[in-house]
């Protein structure tokens, strides 16, 4: 990165401290049909703080009364991270910020023309008089005020220019130019913000939609030329395309520019599935980052690279955000991608099942099929003369709750040919049937679960929920199991049992 450092040095004017003001909790919820409890707005503010931004955007006070309360309660859990509310620039919305016991408010007002004339009927300066009183009343009441012109991008600069102005005179703290419709490219944004940089030392922000894709890219340009804040959202979620990645846009700055933000990046990625799976809103296999593809390799070329040394094929390792690197097998996979899965399964083949596995694979891969790590674990058993076991099978679930009475699992396992029975309690039915798994296998594996993702749930009655766990066992061998059923308690068994045969296989085959 020894070029783009050098970049940075001589054509960027970053300035010297970079605030993350993170909006999931407010532009994000706005993503359509997107609704947060108070207890899911206290996991992801948690969650933020965790991470390290500066500054999280809890809501909008006068919008609801569940607002101002899920404000007061994530005030009350003392994160390290300033709150700020979100107010139009009237009174009683900046009151309902008040109530809600922040010290930070956003006030916003729209400037543009389309903005004056056909939603708020108001003329310029009556729009820069309700700017103003806004701004008068918050300071007047202690808060510190962040001030947006909204839809700055398309307001006449001389009028943005003048409002901000007035903003400043009035107290603001922070001056933020939202591209309200996504309109900028960097080149506009370059203008824009040099222009805004040149007549203000009140630190500019920036708040740039999605529309056309390049809120990231325009962002990162706002920053380049000394803006001092980015709003941001978890997996870019927000009003219509949504805002600006938080993990596209930290991990640009740490990973291309150099420059660290003080984050604990390695948190990205969960702090991404938990916000997918609370929002209902997943994420692409190939969205930059935290996508399930984002390290993940196929071709046997790349493969090849990667195994040598990664840096090949990956502009970031996955352990600075917390994924994981993927080797995925299919048409275009290579002798040394099917090496190092049957290395990861402890499975060893001579060369010519070497080989007879790989046509197998290739084939596979050619008939259109997607190969997963058990086609090719079934596969090469199969080579070495054994069919591919699977010792443990669900017999039977039965499940009760209700009444006063615990959650209660009865699970029936056959275990290496034997049929076994037990029902345990637990604080669900998920958590009861794992427990009643757990001493079924006691005698004959120890297993501990070391991570459970519900990863999908699709919308409707039928949904479908997508488990992924790692269960390790007592050797500190690890495996992964996966299942989609659309009963979550039969697709967390079937995704639990699924690694520990694969542990089980692992560990028959270290005895060979
Ligand atoms: O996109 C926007 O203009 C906003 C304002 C409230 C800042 O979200
Ligand atoms: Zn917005």
């Amino acid at each position: 990165m020894q070029n783009i450092e050098t970049i940075k040095r001589e054509n960027m004017n970053l300035a010297d401290k970079i605030y993350i003001l993170d909006t999931t909790l407010r532009d994000g919820e706005q993503t359509p049909g997107v609704a947060l409890t108070v207890d899911e707005k206290i996991q992801i503010a948690t969650k933020l703080n965790n991470l390290g931004v500066d500054k999280i955007e809890v809501g909008f006070p006068a919008s609801s009364k569940g607002e101002v309360e899920s404000a007061k309660q994530i005030k009350s859990i003392g994160l390290k991270s300033t709150l700020v509310g979100l107010a139009r620039s009237l009174q009683r919305d900046i009151d309902a910020v008040l109530d809600s016991d922040l010290e930070y408010v956003h006030t916003f007002i729209g400037t543009s023309p389309l903005h004056r004339d056909y939603k708020l009927k108001m003329s310029k300066e009556k729009i820069i008089e309700t700017a103003v009183e806004g701004i008068e009343y918050a300071k007047d009441h202690g808060l510190t005020v962040e001030f947006s012109a909204e839809d700055a991008t398309r307001t006449e600069r001389n009028f943005l220019l003048d409002v901000f102005t007035q903003a400043v005179d009035a107290g603001a703290d922070f001056l933020d130019v939202p591209d309200t419709v996504g309109i900028l490219t960097p080149i506009l944004t370059r203008d824009l913000i040099k222009d805004i940089k040149s007549e203000f030392s009140v630190p500019i922000s920036v708040h740039f939609h999605n529309d056309f894709g390049l809120a990231t890219a325009n962002t990162l340009t706002a920053i380049e030329c000394g803006a001092n804040q980015a709003h941001v959202t978890v997996n870019g979620l927000g009003e219509r395309t949504g805002n600006c990645s938080l993990e596209e846009f930290v991990m640009v700055l740490k990973s291309a520019y150099g420059v660290d933000l003080g984050l604990d990046t390695t948190r990205l990625f969960s702090l991404s599935n938990l916000v997918g799976r609370l929002t209902g809103v997943k994420m692409p296999v190939n969205k930059p980052i935290v996508g399930d593809n984002a390290f993940a390799h196929e071709s046997g070329i790349h493969v090849h690279g990667i195994l040598n040394n990664a840096s090949t094929y990956e502009p970031m390792s996955p352990e600075m955000v917390g994924h994981s690197r993927r080797i995925v097998l299919g048409k275009h996979t290579g002798a040394n991608a099917i090496k190092s899965k049957l290395k990861e399964y402890h499975i060893d083949l001579d060369e010519n099942q070497f080989y007879k596995v790989f046509n197998e694979i290739k084939a596979l891969g050619d008939s259109g099929k997607c190969v997963t790590d058990d086609d090719l674990i079934a596969i090469a058993v199969t080579e070495l003369g054994s069919a591919r076991e699977t010792p443990i099978v669900l017999k039977g679930l039965g499940l009760s709750s209700g009444g006063g009475v615990s959650p209660t699992a009865t699970v029936k396992l056959e275990v290496n040919g034997v049929e076994k029975e037990t029902a345990s309690t637990g604080v669900g039915p998920v958590d009861a049937a794992l427990n009643a798994i757990s001493v079924l296998l006691q005698d004959d594996i120890g297993v501990e679960l070391e991570e459970y993702n519900l990863e999908a749930i699709t919308g409707g009655t039928d949904a479908l929920a997508e488990v992924f766990v790692i269960s390790s066992d007592l050797e500190g061998n690890k495996s992964t199991g996966r299942s989609t059923n659309q009963d979550i308690v039969m697709a967390s068994i079937l995704a639990v049992l699924d690694s520990i045969n694969k542990l089980i296989l692992i560990k028959n085959s270290n005895l060979n």
